[in-house]
Formats: structure tokens, C-alpha cells, sequence
């Protein structure tokens, strides 16, 4: 089968190196924040429940190339839509790039009629259209000249996370927490601190990871709706998985007792309370011993001064201790001085932000 994964823009490297990790799938960017790639269905189900960096997953129905919009129509119709569409409502949701004479309000139209004459034509019925949410929902992308459809199988997005029972007002997506866990090279053997974790998105995905535990146990993708697909060969796949226990070494810190008090919350909806230390501790004075630091930094858009002295401190602490790798997320790494080795781009809500590695 042939595959989308979403995943954060910037970060489609990491989520290649997961799926071959996890699959043995050889992943590429499709475009920003999308990677490509061949897998069976068996891979397909294990994914739903292991992968940490990615959003949904959507197998694809058309890639090819176009040259206007009666070509999404005609190469829509060559899909044996019957065949992977259930009898439900559906919706479709186009992206497009480049310069085109149409918008992709009239992709999603001519993917939307071409799918109706399809089905019709080979079931006598009219699929229902639901544009506010769908059972079934397509993708459609019009990239220059590719025009890429695909069906989601994932539902719910994956970077919702259960143990999230406490939100904090700046917080990191799990997933891009756990891609700076990849891009660290943490490992269950290794020590590990956030020394600014406020609800403990880092902590708890580096905890969750370690012990091989599911991100979203319950989650519940749309293969029971989708013809092609066994919901319950998934959960028999996700029911035999079994999850480790090896001893960690994992410290969350703030300096405010409400973020604390958040991140204890979250660790015990996730069920990781004997894997998690919770300390109070300012990072401007706190030594720093540990195998990876991984923090979310603050961006403080108002507040250049104190950021330029919290992050001058932070950095004295990090060479001072003893710390291989340090991977921050921050939209200030000029704040910082210390000379990465990597860094990723990150777009960020409407902020620019970037991952940076050092080694101090
Ligand atoms: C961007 S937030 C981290 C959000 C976190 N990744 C999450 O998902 O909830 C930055 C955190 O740094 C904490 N912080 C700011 N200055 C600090 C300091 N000097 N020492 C320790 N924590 C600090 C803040 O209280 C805040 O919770």
C-alpha cells in the first residue's frame, strides 16, 4: 500500500527515521509536515499505536501528474472508489500550492462529484456528503502539478494524547516533544531532565517511549468504517503488544508550583508516576546532570530582558554540568550562546521557531 503520514512541518526527517524504526518503511517528504511511503496493512495497524511523531495516516487513492481540474476529475474516477469508500457520508479537504486557475474549494469539488458518479456508477447509490465532519474524510493535494487523494484511516488525530488532563498555557505538542526526544538520541538507559517542563509533555513522552507504551491506548482509528480494513485485527495487534519496564531516570522541573502541580497531574493520567521525578527547581540556578537535557523554552514574546538573562544562565548551567546532548525549542536561539550543531526550522503557530542541538 502506498501511504501518507502527517507529522509537523520541518520534521519529516524524524518521522522518517520512525517509520523505518518501527515498519522498515523508507519514508520521503511529500511536502511540509507530509512523508510518503510504502507499507502493508499489518504495518499500518502497528502504526496506529506506536508511532509518536506522527498525526494521522491515509493511504492514497491518486498521485499523479495534472494539468487542470478536469484531470483531478478523470484521474478520480479511475479509482475503484466502491471498493475503499463504505456506504457513509464523506468530505473532502483540499491543500493547494503553485499557480493555478482554480481554488481548492473547486478540488474539492470535482474530487467531491467525481466520487459520487463513481460510487453511483458502481452501486446505483448517492454517497452522502458531509462537509463538517464526515465518517470518511479525503485529502486531496494539488501541489504544482501533483495532485496527490488519499482516505484517512486515522479519525481523531494522533497528537492528541490522553494524559493530557492538564493543559498549560504555552504547551509543546507531544509529538514535536517526542521528535526533539528522537533528535536527542535518548534512550531508556539514558538520564534525562527538562529543567523547564511545565505540564510535562517532554518527561512524559521520553517515559512513555522508554517503556514501549502506547501514546493513545485508546484511540480508535476509522477502520471499522472503512471496507478494506479489520478494526479488529487492530486491536487484537494492540491488545499482544506488550510494553517494558526498565528503570528510568527522568526528572520534569519548573520553577512554579501551578505548572508542577499540572505536570504531576499528567504523569499520573499517564499512569507514569514511579517513572517520573517532579522537582521544584530554577533553571537559572539549577546544576544540570544528565545524559540529554530536552526543554521547550519560553518565547516570552514580551519579555526580551529576563529571556536574555534566563537563557544566558541556562547555557552557564548546561556546560557546566555534565550533559551530551541538549536539544531546545525556542524562536530566540540568538538568546543562546552556544554554537548548535543542528537545527531544524520549525513553523509554530504564527511564530517561527527552531530546534536547536548542542553538545556542550
Ligand atoms: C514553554 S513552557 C514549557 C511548556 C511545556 N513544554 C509543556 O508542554 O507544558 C516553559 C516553562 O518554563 C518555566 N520557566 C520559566 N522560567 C523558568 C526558570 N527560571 N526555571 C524553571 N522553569 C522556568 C515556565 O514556568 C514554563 O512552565
Amino acid at each position: 500500500m502506498y501511504l501518507l503520514a502527517t507529522t509537523n512541518g520541518g520534521l519529516e526527517s524524524v518521522t522518517a527515521g520512525e517509520l523505518d524504526e518501527l515498519v522498515g518503511a523508507d519514508a520521503e517528504r511529500h511536502h511540509r509536515g507530509v512523508v510518503e511511503f510504502e507499507a502493508d496493512r499489518e504495518a499500518v495497524y502497528d502504526l496506529h499505536y506506536r508511532s509518536r511523531t506522527c498525526h494521522r495516516f491515509m493511504e492514497v487513492l491518486v498521485d499523479a501528474s495534472i494539468d487542470d481540474l478536469e484531470d483531478v476529475y478523470d484521474r478520480t474516477r479511475e479509482v475503484d472508489i466502491a471498493a475503499h469508500l463504505p456506504f457513509e457520508d464523506f468530505g473532502v479537504v483540499s491543500t493547494r500550492h503553485g499557480h493555478h486557475d482554480f481554488t481548492s474549494m473547486d478540488v474539492s469539488e470535482r474530487v467531491g462529484q467525481a466520487v459520487i458518479d463513481g460510487y453511483r456508477e458502481a452501486t446505483g447509490e448517492r454517497l452522502p456528503v458531509d462537509l463538517d465532519d464526515p465518517t470518511v474524510r479525503l485529502e486531496a493535494y494539488c501541489y504544482d502539478d501533483r495532485f496527490t487523494l488519499a482516505v484517512d484511516l486515522t479519525g481523531r488525530s494522533l497528537h492528541k494524547r490522553p494524559y493530557r488532563v492538564c493543559e498549560h498555557e504555552s504547551p509543546i505538542r507531544p509529538t514535536m516533544a517526542y521528535s526533539m526526544l528522537r533528535i536527542a538520541g535518548y534512550a531508556a538507559e539514558d538520564s534525562l531532565v527538562d529543567p523547564m517542563a511545565g505540564s510535562g509533555t517532554i518527561p512524559i513522552e521520553a517515559a512513555l517511549a522508554a517503556t514501549d507504551r502506547p501514546p493513545c491506548p485508546d484511540h480508535d482509528p476509522a477502520f471499522g468504517v472503512l471496507p478494506r480494513y479489520d478494526a479488529e485485527a487492530f486491536a487484537e495487534r494492540r491488545a499482544a503488544h506488550e510494553p517494558q519496564s526498565p528503570s528510568l531516570n527522568i526528572e520534569a522541573r519548573d520553577r512554579r508550583e501551578e505548572w508542577l502541580d499540572c505536570a504531576r497531574k499528567n504523569r499520573d493520567a499517564g499512569g507514569l508516576a514511579d517513572e517520573i521525578a517532579i522537582v521544584e527547581a530554577d533553571a537559572r540556578e539549577a546544576t544540570l546532570d544528565a545524559d540529554c537535557v530536552v526543554t521547550n523554552l519560553p518565547f516570552g514574546v514580551r519579555v526580551d530582558e529576563d529571556l536574555r538573562n534566563l537563557y544566558a544562565a541556562f547555557a552557564d548551567r548546561l556546560v557546566e554540568g555534565s550533559v551530551d546532548r541538549a536539544v531546545a525549542l525556542t524562536t530566540k536561539p540568538e538568546f543562546l550562546p552556544l554554537e548548535p550543531v543542528e537545527r531544524y526550522d520549525i513553523p509554530y503557530g504564527r511564530l517561527d521557531a527552531v530546534i536547536v542541538v548542542y553538545e556542550p
